[in-house]
């Protein structure tokens, strides 16, 4: 399987990780483990040992997050890979004896890794989502759905909001998104925005029964922009018919995929919203918005992953919809994405002489 590398991937969201824990978690098909140092900034190393390739995450930390020792030996190593104690024999530090060690950075909440070498990592390409996670914490639904399909089949699933009338059609559909007509933008090199927006329809049932009356047509808009390489940010709202979007209410959420293999994803969401700002309406919105995406979203895809196997998507001719018109740039951009980063590594005949 081929991974974008020379690029930022969600690993956690920040209370995933408190200090003391290790997290074990696969990657683009490599298994590392996360920790917090001594200062409360996340680590990340390959999880395996250079000595007998015990994970590393069966061991424990020591001096306050700093080290991470191995539960088989006991070497120990830093966050940045070294080897820094050797409680065998005369204590002398082998060469070989170093770990991968991972550039990762806290943003806004999220704990990001960056995939390729970590003196190349670019702070300036992690995604600006602080306008959801600085979202009141009582219109804030979020969480951790580790899920058996590819990471590009979640980013299809977002980029085609049209299948909320379908999968989710007593609480997120109207009927309005799959006959508005989809414009897809590039905002930028490595990002993609599809919006829709429509009129006359009543809401969807879970911004219906938050509008001032119930059961009347509106204005309603939904826009997903995609930047590579899996991470959706969201906009969706609604307001009465003719209205200004301030008198309406509106969303703002996040969908972060990460590949753990080809066929299994990391997928975090993080919803918010400008309305029920409350303890009380937060505990009611939830099980509504989690059973969405647990029971809805989640089977749908890991059915679909089964369906296709481990075949190439576009081996198996897939039928495209108007719908599908941001997912497929998306699927272009991050291959070409990825092809570029191939021809960059691939010395040309003259580097090589
Ligand atoms: S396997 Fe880690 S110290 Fe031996
Ligand atoms: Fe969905």
């Amino acid at each position: 399987m081929s991974y974008l590398r020379n690029t930022w991937y969600v690993a956690a969201m920040h209370d995933e990780l408190p200090p003391g824990r290790l997290l074990a978690r696969i990657y683009l098909d490599e298994p590392v483990v996360l920790f917090r140092n001594a200062a409360g900034e996340p680590q990340a190393l390959a999880d395996r040992c250079p000595h007998r390739f015990a994970p590393l995450s069966a061991g424990k930390l020591c001096n306050g997050g700093d080290t991470v020792q191995c539960g088989y030996h006991g070497l120990q190593f830093d966050g940045k890979g070294a080897c820094t104690h050797n409680p065998q024999g005369d204590g002398g530090i082998p060469k070989a004896a170093v770990v991968k060690a991972y550039a990762v950075r806290e943003r806004h909440g999220l704990i990001w890794l960056w995939a390729g070498e970590a003196k190349e990592a670019d702070e300036s390409l992690i995604p600006d989502y602080s306008a959801v996670t600085s979202a009141h914490v009582d219109g804030t639904i979020r969480g951790y759905m580790p899920t058996a399909c590819s990471a590009e089949l979640f980013v299809d699933n977002i980029l085609d909001l049209t299948h909320v009338d379908f999968l989710h059609p007593t609480t997120l559909g109207s009927g309005a998104l799959s006959r508005a007509k989809a414009v897809v933008t590039e905002p930028s090199e490595r990002s993609v925005k599809i919006v829709w927006v429509s009129s006359g329809d009543v809401a969807p049932y879970a911004f219906d029964i938050n509008l001032r009356e119930q059961g009347r047509p509106t204005d309603q808009w939904t826009e997903v922009t995609w930047t590579a390489p899996s991470t959706m940010l969201i906009r969706v709202g609604a307001t009465l018919l003719g209205e200004p979007r301030e008198a309406g209410v509106d969303t703002l959420n996040l969908h972060l995929a990460t590949p753990e293999s080809a066929g299994r994803t990391h997928y975090w969401y993080w919803s918010t919203r400008n309305f029920g700002l409350t303890p009380e309406a937060n505990a009611q919105a939830t099980p509504m918005v989690v059973n969405v995406f647990k029971l809805e979203d989640k089977p749908m895809l890991e059915a679909q992953q089964q369906r296709m196997g481990t075949a190439d998507f576009w081996s198996l001719k897939p039928v495209l919809l108007p719908g599908d018109a941001g997912a497929v740039r998306a699927r272009r951009k991050l291959k070409a994405l990825i092809d570029a980063e191939a021809s960059a590594a691939t010395p040309t005949d003259g580097a090589a002489a």
